[in-house]
């Protein structure tokens, strides 16, 4: 089978490492790729949101099945495109992919199929917005409807700063056309847990549980960026939270897009946070999270082709899901400098030192090969996972083989998988 992967980051690369085990699969193409990717693919210049260029590439190549790992070309349709040429694709089409493309969608599903989240209410024009605001209870947060890199989350704390917010999101266009629309909803409190699931239309299976660090520095402190590193399983995703999640979350968001004439296949990823309340969704992503893949994807068992197209032929039920019962923890190198300004082209030295190291992954975020030499070419640069008998052993590990890479600028968080202690 020929693989095409339409992406570039950390995610991407645990992707393509978890198709490069299928025995199924005799070639890998990635569009675009980056250095880490081009080691088990062969990395194709054409950019993610290029659809007539990745649909001519794919029609050419008779390539079998094609994966989309990120959000905005599935948002945009990107599967549709290969469909309407009769190509295999993994992902939800564009009806269903707004799921994450609109927070305001999301809100009005959630509301309409009571599944439990924050209460909230939609705006389409900053002075009905300003005036919700006045009477509100703070903190309170704001949201830009559309895609905005995760970054278009205000959490305000007072009207004035609320105020300042919508302004920045409806008026200033801070997150451009995303702001549009928002969603103003209530504050919740608790821990955060990701949980990724296969869906084929009709049934939800779900992975291993996971937790993010989305904040820049230690202690949770600085700007959000893309996500700073991940730990698998959360040990705060217990039993009783997950029959409550199979109870009133997963399926009947299933069901829900379903009934709407949405049918979703592809991932459904879930934000939730664990309330006093009980467990309430944050958000919904249509894809694996990143670096969430790069700690869950390499303790899943199965053979990543087959299920992929058992969601695509509504067959997952026949697929028994399976994951590792131990733990792995992601460490992000990033740039000194990431979120806001940062130097790229360094020489990335030590990548050498993971070959033939069983349960470690260096997986490639911002990185390209120049002059026969791999540098850095991004803010995230690499994740650095490791597996371990239990997530303390996994944090050991993963923090050990930080050490065994070296370039300038070099910056990583040191407290990834702190929660464990708290467990
Ligand atoms: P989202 O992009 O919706 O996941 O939001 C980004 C981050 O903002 C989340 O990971 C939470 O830390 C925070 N957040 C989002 N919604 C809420 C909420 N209703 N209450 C508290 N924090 C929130
Ligand atoms: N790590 C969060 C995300 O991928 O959205």
């Amino acid at each position: 089978m020929k693989v095409l992967i339409v992406g570039s980051g950390g995610r991407e690369h645990a992707i393509a490492t978890s198709v490069a085990k299928s025995p199924k699969v005799d070639k890998i193409y990635c569009a675009p790729g980056n250095a880490g990717i081009g080691m088990i693919a062969e990395c194709v210049p054409i950019g993610a949101m290029e659809f007539d260029k990745i649909v001519a590439f794919a029609k050419e190549n008779a390539i079998d099945l094609t994966i989309v790992g990120m959000d905005d070309p599935l948002v945009g349709g990107l599967i549709d495109e290969l469909e309407k040429e009769g190509l295999r694709a993994f992902g939800p089409r564009k009806n269903a992919a707004i799921l994450e493309g609109s927070k305001a969608f999301s809100k009005d599903l959630m509301k309409k199929y009571n599944i439990p989240t924050a209460a909230y209410e939609n705006f389409d024009n900053a002075d009905d917005a300003i005036k919700y605001l006045e009477t509100a209870e703070y903190p309170i947060v704001l949201k830009a409807d559309g895609l905005a890199l995760g970054k278009g989350v205000l959490i305000c704390n007072d009207f004035e700063e609320a105020k300042e917010g919508v302004k920045s999101i409806m008026l200033d266009k801070q997150f451009g056309t995303a702001g549009n629309r928002m969603v103003i909803e209530e504050f919740m409190t608790g821990r955060e847990v990701s949980v990724l699931s296969y869906v084929d239309g009709k049934t939800i299976k779900t992975m291993t549980s996971a937790q993010d660090h989305k904040r820049a520095m230690d202690g949770d402190q600085g700007l959000n960026t893309g996500g700073m590193g991940t730990f698998s399983p959360s040990p705060f995703y217990t039993e009783e939270v997950d029959e409550f999640c199979k109870k009133y979350i997963y399926q009947a968001t299933v069901d829900a897009m379903a009934a709407e004439g949405r049918e979703f296949k592809g991932i459904i990823f879930f934000g939730l946070m664990l309330t006093p309340k009980g467990p309430r969704v944050l958000e919904y992503n249509a894809r694996f999270g990143d670096p969430e893949a790069q700690v869950v994807l390499p303790r899943m068992k199965n053979d990543i082709i087959e299920v992929m197209e058992a969601c695509i032929d509504g067959k997952l039920d026949e697929v028994d899901l399976q994951f590792e019962d131990n733990a792995a923890v992601c460490v992000v190198l990033a740039s000194e400098g990431y979120p806001v300004k940062y130097d790229k082209g360094l020489e990335i030295k030590g990548l050498e030192t993971f070959e033939g190291k069983d349960g470690y992954y260096c997986f490639h975020a911002g990185t390209k090969e120049e002059n026969g030499k791999i540098v850095t070419n991004g803010g995230r640069v690499l994740g650095i996972t490791a597996k371990g008998a239990d997530l303390k052993e996994a944090r050991a590990n993963a923090y050990a083989a930080t050490e065994w890479i070296d370039f300038d600028n070099k910056y990583m968080r040191h407290d990834i998988g702190k929660a464990i202690d708290e467990a």
